[in-house]
């Protein structure tokens, strides 16, 4: 027997957030680490908003290499990094942070290209020239308005609980889209190719009261949040007869990809794991 192989520490990786219990990024990144052969461990890290900064820089310190970030903490970690990937500095939000041997951190958002590698890849949709509506204006749609709009989509209109987010997020991407902002109550159809609900209303068993005529036959309704059943969210586009409804499950396993990529160098390949989450959706 070879001494020394398969006796080295495994590398330490993990998601911060706050809930977290919830995630099942240990499991998607457990297949990956186990398909490619990686030495390693994912965590889950459940850290308060008010001991994020400390507990993150003590975590590293302690040897962890990498750390996704989820709910609340994004635009907390854009702030502890060193430095920030181009998408991540446009998205001013982070869920990816690698750390490396000479102690610097670097923050990278992998949301939009596991949002866009699901809409395109996995559910084949194409998305120059449609009308988005995108419900929510927190840290996952900052990550995900940079990759969408480079599509050249026709129209995104951002509608949120808080407008004056909305307005503010929307004036930052101006520059690379049509994109306006408004409240719940404010938005109007003809109904959209695409609505994608970005509010942690789901998590709450809620679903923002919208307008009538936004979903239309053509309509496509994707949830980013993700569990067993229906959500508010999809029930609602359901009864309004959308064309196709859909959770985050393929944004998740496709972010958490890249991320992998980031840390590791390699792109795992995500379907098997699409297939083995697939029993629990
Ligand atoms: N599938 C994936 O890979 C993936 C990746 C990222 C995020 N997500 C999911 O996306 C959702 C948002 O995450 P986030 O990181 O953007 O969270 P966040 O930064 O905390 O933002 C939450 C958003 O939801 C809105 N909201 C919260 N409760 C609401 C309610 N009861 N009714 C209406 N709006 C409400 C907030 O509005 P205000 O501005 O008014 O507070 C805000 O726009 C979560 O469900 C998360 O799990 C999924």
């Amino acid at each position: 027997m070879n001494a020394g192989v398969g006796h080295e520490a495994p590398d330490q990786y993990g998601v911060a957030g706050h809930p977290v219990a919830h995630s099942w990024s240990p499991f998607i990144h457990g297949m990956f680490a186990k398909a490619t052969a990686q030495n390693l461990v994912y965590r889950l890290f459940d850290i308060s908003p008010q001991q994020f900064r400390g507990e993150a820089l003590r975590l590293f310190a302690a040897g962890v290499r990498g750390m996704n970030v989820t709910l609340p903490h994004k635009q907390a970690a854009a702030e502890l990094v060193n430095e920030l990937t181009p998408r991540a500095f446009r998205a001013q939000a982070v869920n990816t942070i690698a750390f490396f041997d000479d102690t610097s951190l670097l923050g990278d958002n992998t949301d939009g290209l596991g949002l866009t590698a699901d809409l395109e890849r996995n559910l084949g949709m194409t998305l120059a020239d449609k009308r988005v509506l995108i419900l929510g204006a927190g840290g996952a749609v900052r990550g995900v308005l940079g990759p969408l709009l480079e599509r050249d989509l026709r129209e995104v209109v951002i509608a949120n609980r808080t407008p004056d987010r909305a307005r503010k997020l929307a004036a930052e991407f101006e520059d690379i889209g049509n994109i306006s902002a408004c409240g719940f109550s404010e938005v109007r159809g003809p109904p959209y190719d695409l609505i994608i609900n970005a509010t942690s209303a789901s998590l709450q068993g809620d679903m923002p009261v919208m307008p009538a005529g936004l979903v239309g036959e053509d309509s496509v309704c994707y949830d980013m949040a993700y569990g067993r059943g229906h959500t508010p969210f999809t029930l609602w586009a359901k009864s309004l007869h959308a064309a196709r409804t859909c959770k985050g499950w393929g944004m998740l396993v496709e972010q958490a990809a890249e991320s992998f990529l980031l840390w590791r160098g390699i792109r795992p390949d995500t379907k098997p794991v699409l297939q083995a989450l697939a029993q629990h959706t």
